[in-house]
């Protein structure tokens, strides 16, 4: 059975930290329900990791949708937000409603996640009153990279850090059920996290959050283009699957792959079959003999 949003409260109200992962297809969001993890993020971080964009900026509404019902159908325990992707809810609360409605009743999301503070509240509020759960996003916001001058370190300034909590706090009167701090300095994301009383996740936020989140290819190893500092690798998957590749390369070139385990046998008691259906010619008996060794 599926896990309850309010299951996301209870955390914070017990005190016990949490973790959120990525996820963007079935084998590893199955995977990583099996593990037990209670949050998965189909995040617009596809757009890097998986579709190999340099920003999350051309990440569609049908990526999002493809990717999420994916996901869905491989996680059969924890909750899944759906990110919303970069213009599917600037331009109006009406258009962000019926988009959040579209990744809901296309998907089977159980939330929709969006980037941005104060100035989203009323779209958040919108889409919250509509019944869907939404999970907010500040600090280092990438879908705004272009205005950030890059994914560098938010908050650091007096001015900016009141800037991120005032923001988280009125993500958090809108309606939003947690949200998402990231990048932002360690002592920030604690105080953020002690004045809410909704669930702080934290990426680059510190340990003093709620709860953490992370981009599944970074803390398995499997995108080498960039590390970032605040990931830490659990594998290294990438290793790993290029040497298994040349492992089976190798063996399809010297002749070990397929060997008889992987390989299939005809009946015996068919044969006879096969050798009047198929073979006709002269030579038919000393196919199919061969077929069957
Ligand atoms: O898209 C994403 O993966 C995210 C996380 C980094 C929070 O928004």
């Amino acid at each position: 059975m599926r896990r309850s949003i309010r299951e996301v409260q209870a955390y914070k109200d017990r005190g016990e930290k949490f973790a959120m992962i990525t996820a963007y297809d079935y084998p590893s969001a199955k995977l990583v329900d099996e593990a037990g993890v209670p949050l998965i993020l189909v995040g617009d971080s596809l757009g890097m990791v998986v579709l190999g964009y340099d920003s999350t900026i051309p990440v569609t509404m049908e990526d999002i949708i493809h990717h999420t019902s994916a996901v869905v159908r491989g996680a059969k325990s924890a909750i899944v937000v759906a990110d919303m992707p970069f213009m599917s809810y600037q331009v109006s609360p009406e258009e962000a409603l019926r988009n959040a409605g579209r990744l809901m009743k296309e998907t089977g999301a159980t939330a929709v996640k969006l980037e941005g503070g104060a100035v989203m509240a009323p779209t958040v509020a919108k889409i919250v009153q509509a019944g869907i759960p939404v999970m907010g996003h500040v600090g280092l916001t990438p879908q705004s990279v272009n205005q950030l001058g890059g994914y560098k370190l938010q908050g650091t300034t007096p001015r900016a850090a009141v800037q991120i909590l005032t923001d988280a706090a009125a993500l958090q009167d809108a309606g939003a059920f947690a949200v998402v701090l990231e990048t932002i300095p360690a002592r920030l994301g604690k105080l953020i996290s002690q004045r809410l009383t909704i669930p702080t996740i934290g990426i680059g936020a510190g340990r003093g959050c709620d709860g953490q989140v992370q981009v599944f290819h970074d803390l398995l190893g499997l995108y080498e283009d960039f590390k970032p500092r605040h990931a830490r690798r659990y594998a290294e998957l990438g290793v790993a699957i290029r040497e298994a590749t040349a492992r089976y390369i190798e063996d399809v070139r010297e002749g070990s792959f397929p060997g008889e385990a992987e390989s299939f046998r005809v009946d015996p008691a068919k044969l006879k079959e096969v050798e009047t259906l198929v073979y006709r010619g002269a030579g038919s008996s000393q196919a199919a003999q061969q077929m069957a060794e």
